[in-house]
């Protein structure tokens, strides 16, 4: 069976500014992948890609054995069937909301699709409570705070149930209970056929979330291994500025050792 998806040797640019460097990779159905990488390297840019928003200039990508190019999109039928497989959800949830509550918003995709009334309704409630955004039901999307529209616009997209999940820094900026159910809605798609690629700078979901990571730097992977084998190397780590060398002085005496980022405050008090 063709995998889900197989990259090869694209680049992109925006404008003169290079994003994508020769990036190769492979995606099997059932993968859940880590995409890490410090801002810039271009983890945002390879989602838009693999959601077919993007098209390299140079390279392929295929998707279950099709090639995805501009062209290929505007075939309809393609174009419904990629668009019902596979979801992007983006860093930045204002992008992806705009109906005027959060029902509504999480009801537009199936209601587009042609759902009954009673499949839409049973469905949404229930994408709703999964997402504890229930109590939120009747409110404006975009007067909620940070962390309720993102976990509004991951219901938007999980309502369809799409095989392929492609998300965008999920958990940045949620608060820690937020977080851990956005981690552990991803843990439960371990073993099961649903594909989730996940871009993440944040090293301490990494084990929870993917069974591959991949590491970005400049627009191309510079690595590939298990979280434990990526989260193991210090070196590599440093390299791709995941991870920094913090100098400090403990008793008088100037140290520089590997720092992880993300953890509270009180950690860079030294
Ligand atoms: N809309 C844009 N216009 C110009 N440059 C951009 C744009 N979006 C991203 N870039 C640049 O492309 C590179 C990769 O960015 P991005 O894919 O957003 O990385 P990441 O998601 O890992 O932070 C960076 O150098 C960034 O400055
Ligand atoms: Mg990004």
């Amino acid at each position: 069976m063709a995998s889900t998806f197989e990259v090869q040797n694209i680049s992109f640019s925006y404008e003169a500014i290079p994003a994508i460097r020769g990036l190769t990779l492979h995606i099997e159905e059932g993968d859940r992948i880590a995409l890490l990488g410090a801002n810039g390297s271009g983890k945002s840019t390879l989602l838009r890609i693999l959601d077919a928003l993007y098209f390299p200039s140079s390279g392929t990508v295929t998707f279950k054995g099709d090639a995805l190019t501009e062209k290929q999109l505007q075939h309809d039928e393609f174009f419904l069937n990629f668009r019902r497989r596979v979801a992007l959800v983006f860093q930045n949830p204002d992008i992806q909301l705009f109906n005027p509550t959060v029902f509504d918003e999480v009801a537009y995709a199936p209601l587009q699709l042609q759902w009954s009334k009673e499949d839409v309704i049973r469905r949404v409630q229930e994408t709703l409570r999964v997402m504890s955004i229930s109590h939120l039901k009747d409110r404006s999307p975009y007067r909620l705070s940070v962390g309720e529209k993102k976990r509004v616009a991951l219901a938007s997209v999980l309502v369809l149930d799409p095989e392929v999940l492609l998300l965008d820094e999920p958990t940045a900026t949620l608060d820690p209970k937020s977080q851990s159910q956005v981690v552990d809605l991803i843990q439960q798609w371990k073993g099961t056929a649903k594909t989730v690629i996940t871009a993440t700078h944040q090293l301490e979901i990494v084990e929870d979330i993917a069974d591959r990571v991949l590491v970005l730097e400049a627009g191309a992977v510079i690595a590939e291994g298990t979280p434990s084998e990526i989260l193991s190397n210090t070196g590599l780590l440093l390299r791709a500025n995941l991870i920094h060398a913090h100098r400090h002085f403990h008793d008088g005496i100037m140290h520089s050792h590997p720092h992880f980022h993300g953890h509270s405050p009180h950690d860079h008090e030294h």
